[in-house]
């Protein structure tokens, strides 16, 4: 499923060819294998896969802490191996499983510190650092010694002190991983808002499809250190998108005698399911084509059969994607 083609003027990070092959105990073990894709200016992308990918190790290669075998990553133009240090003014990044911040200073020290080591005034900056505090609900914490915080505000001060370094490239690696419901859940409202205030590029990864849909707007799917999909999240919506309809009908003295309309619609809708209860008929149908829909609903109609409900099934994202890892190794059925 390739994506669109990008025009020149509109990418911003570039990544062409990446391979990495760490050996692991004298074993090879292929990380990535030629990774490659590309990410616009403000764009939200998220890097999907499930555990040993390759998520983290193509984000560590962008950022020049692990060095590819093969690959060039550009960022604004900025060859990152051949002028790294300029390259690495242009990102930010939060990472698995690193520390991310010094826990003996507070979140308003650890703040103005990653700001300061960037370049960034404290003093001039200073509303935009109270802005993130409180779009990260971290205000009640500022004057907090991370060490002493739960992991959630931990996580959210880690976010709080890569935005602050105000980079237009932001890469936040499993951001909500170790959280629960609700931090994970003001954590992406935090990054939605973010992204409509700001004009940044933010890469996010996690194995979690519903961190991905909630935040992002591009999906590129990596599975055994290759990209299997680079797709919209509303494109891999509609390629998941099923005409699987519930009708509920419910049985009055108006309608035909129920046994002959049944018989119809097993005639016309061989792959119909039919359930009944005293009061009503289910019929669960999925449609060969939208116009199918038309001859089922003609067929109620001339029955006299009062239509109680129609829903159709919902796209469910985790299933698509379990789908589509599944059809990568080969794992059909
Ligand atoms: N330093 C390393 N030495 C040896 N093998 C490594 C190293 N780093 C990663 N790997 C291996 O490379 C593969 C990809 O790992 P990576 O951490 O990039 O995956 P991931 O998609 O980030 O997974 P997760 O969802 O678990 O974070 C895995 O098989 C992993 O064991
Ligand atoms: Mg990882």
């Amino acid at each position: 499923m390739p994506s669109p083609p990008r025009r020149e003027s509109e990418c911003y990070l570039d990544v062409q060819g990446l391979r990495k092959t760490f050996i692991d105990k004298k074993r090879k073990v292929e990380a990535i294998k030629d990774i490659s894709f590309s990410v616009a200016e403000g764009e939200m992308v998220g890097f999907l896969g499930p555990n040993g990918a390759g998520k983290t190790t193509t984000i560590k290669s962008i950022l020049g802490l692990v060095k590819p075998d093969s690959g060039t990553v550009t960022v604004d133009g900025i060859d990152c191996a051949r002028n790294h240090r300029e390259a690495m003014k242009q990102m930010a990044a939060v990472l698995e499983g690193a520390r991310n911040t010094y826990w003996r200073l507070t979140v308003w020290e650890n703040i103005r510190f990653f700001a300061g080591i960037h370049g960034v005034s404290a003093t001039k900056e200073k509303d935009y650092f109270e802005y993130l505090l409180e779009v990260l609900k971290l205000q009640d914490k500022r004057n907090t010694e991370v060490r002493n915080l739960s992991s959630g505000y931990k996580q959210k001060t880690a976010v709080a002190c890569a935005l602050a370094k105000k980079t237009p490239l932001v890469f936040l690696d499993e951001p909500t991983l170790g959280l629960d419901v609700e931090s994970s859940y003001e954590l992406r409202a935090a990054l939605r808002s973010l992204q409509s205030e700001e004009e940044r590029t933010i890469v996010v990864s996690s194995h979690d499809m519903k961190v991905i849909q909630d935040v992002c707007d591009r999906v590129i799917i990596i599975s055994g250190g290759r990209i299997v999909t680079d797709e919209s999240i509303d494109g891999l919506l509609s390629l998941f998108r099923t005409r699987n309809y519930r009708i509920v009908i419910s049985q009055n003295t108006n309608m035909q005698h129920a046994e002959s309309l049944l018989a119809e619609i097993n005639s016309g809708f061989p792959q119909a399911e039919i359930s009944e209860t005293p009061n009503t008929i289910e019929i669960a149908v999925d449609f060969k084509n939208p116009f199918e829909i038309y001859e089922l609903i003609e067929t109620l109609r001339k029955s006299g059969a009062p239509i109680e409900s129609i829903t159709q099934e919902q796209v469910d994202l985790e299933r698509a994607f379990l789908e589509i890892v599944r059809r990568e190794n080969g794992l059909c059925g």
